[in-house]
């Protein structure tokens, strides 16, 4: 049977962030900064899933999906990150667990979606390698509590976004801005994933385990040797940089080289790195055109805008053919066991119109995203599932609640949930 689902992240809807023992994560840190988060906003009370999980697990029965892929907040079940768990925090994945079962909704968890403890943080955070260990240790905790009812893990999401937007750009929590500490967080959550993967198999040989990886294919409209190079290294640097560690067990040699710096490499990290998985997630939403540029850091190459492509709220291109060919190239370059299309989605400027929400531009988006995976499955690709990111409106990171991504449009002065026009033709596609 295909896995119809839809995705979300413990941060971005859960709220009750200082509620029933959570600790703080690195996100409530961050989102105080002055000017890190767009609006000053925070998720704080974001979605209220917290309270309103029952709710929304109705949508889902109502939506028809057969799998809600959701994210284990590590601070509101381990609020220092080690050492005792909260009973609270526990107690409400074993609700919304049991909740989503009740309903046939397949509980999909993923362990790391971003909001590490600030504990951990205050610890070094993925700059120190023993955040990896913490990780696996959490990763084990909850195994052995939910893996009677949990068959498929996910273990880390985009560890692009939490290595690169988070300590390189600093526009992410932590906020830190050093190609070093970049390079290091990167290694350190391939090693989490690694140590997670062996500390989940511990607990049961049966479970289903995998990495979400978000890939971004890049093209160049120049014809330069230097264009080839610059669309060279943005793969390099965002897609290959932690899929040849996970599928190929070694990091790409023409980024090692092009960084210049030191990736802190012990001996066997590699293996436990490629530890074998049981399928790829994999996140697609854009493809970048890119240009050479000698003076650009850390690499030689600026992301430039395409003339007459079709954008969406993020500003992001608008391109259903690119996911196609990436998913070809994936099984080709990788060959993971099976995929499961772990998000996809675009964000709009919607409105509400005498309580409706009419979103064209999103049911276009997820038709013709739908309709591109369809043909890669049709060509052969084992791709057995697809979670439509994402169920509701939410806190979109450092956006804060400007955009929105949701099937289901969230009033957050209320919080009623009302179902735009793509959460009806996602039923119906579904359905049929
Ligand atoms: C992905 C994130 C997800 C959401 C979407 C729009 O990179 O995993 O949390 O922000 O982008």
């Amino acid at each position: 049977m295909f896995t119809w689902g839809v995705s979300t992240s413990s941060y971005q809807i859960e709220g009750a962030a200082s509620e029933d023992g959570r600790g703080p994560s690195i996100w409530d840190t961050f989102s105080r900064i002055p000017g890190a988060v767009a609006n000053g906003d925070t998720g704080d009370v974001a979605c209220d899933h917290y309270h309103r999980f029952e709710e929304d697990l109705d949508l889902m029965k109502w939506l028809g999906v057969n799998a809600y892929h959701f994210s284990i907040s590590w601070p509101r079940v381990l609020p220092n990150a080690t050492g005792a768990l909260n009973k609270a925090g526990m107690d409400f994945y074993d609700r919304l667990i049991d909740g989503a079962l009740s309903r046939g909704i397949e509980p999909w968890p993923t362990l790391y979606h971003w909001d590490l403890p600030q504990a951990a943080q205050d610890r070094g955070g993925w700059n120190n390698r023993d955040c990896a260990s913490w990780f696996a240790e959490y990763a084990h905790l909850m195994a052995e509590r939910f893996g009677d009812r949990i068959k498929n893990w996910v273990t880390i999401n985009e560890p692009f976004c939490s290595a690169w937007l988070g300590h390189l750009y600093g526009v992410m929590a932590p906020g830190i801005k050093d190609l070093q500490t970049g390079i290091n967080a990167s290694h350190h959550l391939l090693l989490g994933h690694g140590l997670a993967v062996e500390a989940l198999r511990q607990v049961s040989s049966e479970f289903k385990v995998g990495i979400t990886l978000n890939f971004t294919p890049a093209i160049t409209l120049g014809d330069s040797a230097d264009d080839a190079l610059a669309v060279k290294l943005a793969d390099g640097f965002d897609n290959r940089w932690f899929a040849d560690p996970v599928f190929k067990g070694s990091y790409p040699s023409d980024i090692v080289e092009a960084f210049g710096r030191e990736v802190p490499i012990h001996s066997g990290d590699l293996n436990v790195i490629s530890s074998p998985l049981d399928f790829l997630g994999l996140n697609y939403y854009f493809r970048q055109t890119v240009e050479y540029d000698a003076e650009a850091t850390p690499l030689p190459y600026r992301q430039v805008r395409t003339p007459k492509v079709e954008r969406t709220g993020m500003d992001w291109e608008v391109n259903a053919e690119t996911f196609t060919e990436l998913l070809l190239r994936i099984n080709k370059d990788y060959a993971p066991k099976e995929f499961f299309i772990t998000e996809n989605g675009s964000a709009w400027d919607d409105e509400v119109i005498n309580g409706k929400v009419d979103d064209p531009k999103r049911v276009s988006y997820l038709e013709r995203h739908l309709d591109a995976m369809f043909k890669a499955k049709n060509l052969g690709i084992p791709i057995s599932g697809y979670f439509a990111w994402s169920l509701m409106d939410n806190f979109e990171w450092a956006y804060g609640y400007a955009k929105r991504f949701g099937l289901i449009y969230v009033d957050y002065e209320t919080q009623k949930r009302i179902p735009k026009s793509s959460a009806y033709y996602y039923r119906e596609r579904i359905k049929s």
